[in-house]
């Protein structure tokens, strides 16, 4: 038995695994389980697409290496995609880098950058890989709490001169996992100003940004000083139902390109070259591929918010993500809630208190379900709390 390295102190225990544990128990005694934990769409990845990969299957050159630069078409396609739902216009060759899938390019991009005792600031609650790429980077994490007083923003202004004066990265997350919150072009110039005046990379994750219902997210490349500072990083994996497929990009300034590019040249070959050529397809045709998961999830949103209304616990609308963001009574800890709903109900969730300390009578609801599935869902939590006294 060999011991883990010293590094992995400072990538946290995996929070849920008394749920994952419970849930298991819950399904070998053959109780009903409805899980929704993870973001991981039921619905399968649209046909198209799949079409897309078939046929770039049958191309040899597709076979070989892809290395990190990748497809020329795909990138190609990613700078048509940005240009035409954001207004950015990028270079194909020094602006844009395939990844296999964002997380390896969240959880690599810090490595590039950082140095051991610089400061990564890092949204909490929020995604683990942020956390574990500053852990990789032996640099020191510094997290901004999301609060609802601030629309669950992240306040900039309140991070310590200390704090700042060591600070290299900012990470943020617009529309908001798990908060669902999104933020507007005068948010993201903020956040550019603050960057540039010290510089700092801002690095924004935008893996929900093409899923949501009433107003179109803006990108925070088209922020004031993101050209100078920024990268964004962009999964498939929600928009086209394509979470195991492993494809998204990052955009952005070029040395922030090279430099992730520098990394994954040591780590990784690159993603599959029939995935990207898939992926430009689906690029291609996001409007028309993504609309009708939006409506899905907007009657699966609306089905889970008007059943939480009639329950103690509270849910504002979710205006984009595939979540909902529900709230429990003052003092309750969303661990212990998430705990006992899936062992006495079946309903697995996730804990705002398994993903930060800032949300932790916050849980979080996956509409990766069925309408129907989450309507039962919903009574449950609602027969939970009446058992609970909530
Ligand atoms: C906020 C956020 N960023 C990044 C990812 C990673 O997505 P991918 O499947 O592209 O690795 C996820 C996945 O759940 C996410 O929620």
């Amino acid at each position: 038995m060999f011991p883990l390295a010293k590094r992995f102190e400072k990538i946290p225990p995996h929070l849920f695994a008394e749920v994952d544990r419970l849930k298991r128990e819950a399904v070998a005694r053959g109780q009903d389980v409805i899980d929704l934990g993870v973001g991981d769409p039921d619905i399968p990845t649209p046909q198209p697409i799949i079409d897309a990969l078939a046929q770039a299957l049958k191309n040899p050159t597709n076979h070989r290496y892809p290395y990190q630069a990748g497809s020329m078409h795909y990138r190609e396609a990613i700078v048509r995609f940005l240009k035409r739902r954001y207004t950015v216009q990028l270079d194909p060759v020094n602006n844009i880098i395939p990844l296999i899938g964002t997380k390896e390019g969240l959880a690599h991009f810090p490595i590039a950058f950082v140095n051991p005792g610089d400061v990564v600031l890092s949204p909490d609650p929020g995604y683990p890989a942020y956390v574990t790429g500053t852990a990789l980077a032996d640099a020191e994490l510094h997290r901004l709490p999301l609060l609802k007083k601030n629309k669950f923003l992240m306040d900039i202004d309140a991070i310590p001169d200390p704090v700042r004066t060591k600070a290299r990265l900012i990470f943020f997350n617009y529309p908001n996992n798990p908060t669902t919150a999104p933020a507007d072009l005068e948010y993201f110039n903020k956040i550019g100003r603050f960057c540039k005046t010290h510089s700092i990379i801002g690095a924004h994750d935008a893996a929900y940004q093409e899923l949501f219902f009433e107003q179109a997210p803006t990108s925070f490349l088209q922020a004031e000083g993101a050209s100078e500072i920024g990268i964004e990083f962009h999964s498939l994996s929600k928009t086209f139902n394509m979470t195991g497929w492993r494809a998204g990009f990052a955009a952005g300034e070029t040395s922030l390109i090279a430099g992730l590019n520098r990394i994954k040249t040591n780590i990784d070959t690159g993603l599959f070259l029939g995935i990207q050529e898939a992926a430009a397809f689906a690029l291609d045709h996001v409007e028309e591929l993504s609309a009708p998961m939006i409506e899905l999830y907007k009657k699966r949103r609306d089905a889970v918010i008007g059943g939480l209304n009639k329950t103690p616990i509270r849910a504002d609308i979710p205006s984009a993500t595939i979540y909902v963001w529900a709230e429990l009574p003052e003092g309750m800890n969303s661990m212990d809630f998430a705990i006992k709903l899936v062992n006495t109900k079946g309903v697995v969730v996730t804990p705002g208190a398994g993903l930060g300390t800032a949300c932790t009578n916050y849980f979080r609801i996956a509409l990766t379900a069925t309408e129907a599935r989450l309507a039962e869902a919903v009574q449950r939590i609602g027969e939970f709390c009446k058992n609970e006294m909530l």
